[in-house]
């Protein structure tokens, strides 16, 4: 029971489709497990109630939002949601993140229209979940802020706009870190490698008609520690630690979970 007696909003809990688990709903089934309160926030509604549904089974304590991460709008009400329901917000966990299935694209190939819609689903709803949600942590003089970035951001990622926007999320991270230290707030990002995920594995395979398995295959052979990508539970107990009291005086901090493809960076 690591986050007994908290809150957490997950935005981004359902997940894409595909046979294996995603991080958010990971992470929400996580938090849920360990104590928490859950809100499931998600543009796809019915797939953050797949997330609650699969907290309530075991018992726990979940309900589900839906909000498009780039209608500041709806960030808005999701958080009013969380407070009116629970009367608190301990856990922020941003987790909405897209690249291939939001058109991106090489630097010399990309459009005003992908960049622009990739930017804001993965960089300015970060940025706009934290807006509403620091003025509730501040006044309760507690947070923690988890910001799903990735290894992207600091390898080598043909893609630009992912990149780029979480490369930002690091920054912005930090800088969110050490401008509400003073409260007790701590926000520290997550940098996913290669996961065996629907949203990394079979988005892939969809758009490249190939075969998941292929996919995978490929995946796996890239990763220094047993070969095999990691799953949706290590980026969930990652969030877990760093959502946790045990990370207490952890901020600002951009962890991978890579199983060792960082040690090749530098
Ligand atoms: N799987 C990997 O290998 C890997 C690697 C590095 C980083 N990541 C990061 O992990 C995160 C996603 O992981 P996941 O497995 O949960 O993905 P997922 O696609 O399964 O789940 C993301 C959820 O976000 C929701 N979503 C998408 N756009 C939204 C929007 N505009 N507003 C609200 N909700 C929206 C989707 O409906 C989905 O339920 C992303 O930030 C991604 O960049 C993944």
């Amino acid at each position: 029971m690591r986050l007994a007696n908290k809150v957490a909003m997950v935005v981004g809990a359902g997940q894409s489709p595909g046979e294996t688990l995603g991080n958010g709903r990971a992470t929400a089934l996580l938090f849920a497990r360990e104590g928490a309160k859950v809100l499931a926030v998600d543009r796809d509604i019915a797939a953050a109630e797949q997330t609650t549904a699969l907290i309530r089974q075991v018992g726990g304590e979940a309900e589900a939002f839906e909000a498009d991460v780039v209608s500041e709008e709806a960030l808005r009400l999701a958080l009013a949601d969380c407070i009116g329901r629970w009367g608190r917000l301990d856990v922020l966990h941003n987790n909405v993140g897209i690249s291939v299935a939001g058109g991106d694209a090489t630097p010399t190939e990309i459009t005003e229209e992908a960049f622009d819609r990739i930017m804001a689903v993965n960089l300015r709803g970060i940025v706009l979940a934290c807006k509403h949600a620091l003025p509730v942590m501040r006044k309760q003089r507690c947070g923690s802020i988890v910001n799903i970035s990735s290894l992207a951001a600091i390898d080598n990622y043909p893609w630009v706009t992912y990149k780029a926007s979480k490369a930002a999320v690091i920054a912005y991270t930090k800088q969110i870190a050490i401008q509400n230290a003073e409260y007790g707030i701590r926000a520290n990002a997550i940098l996913p490698g290669l996961m065996d995920t629907p949203m990394a594995v079979d988005t892939r395979a969809r758009a490249w008609n190939r075969t998941r398995a292929e996919i995978a295959a490929e995946r796996d052979a890239k990763v220094p520690l047993r070969n095999k990508q990691g799953t949706a539970w290590d980026v969930a107990h990652a969030a877990l630690f760093l959502a946790s009291d045990e990370a207490g005086f952890i901020t600002g901090v951009a962890l991978p979970v890579d199983g060792g493809a960082s040690c090749r960076i530098g």
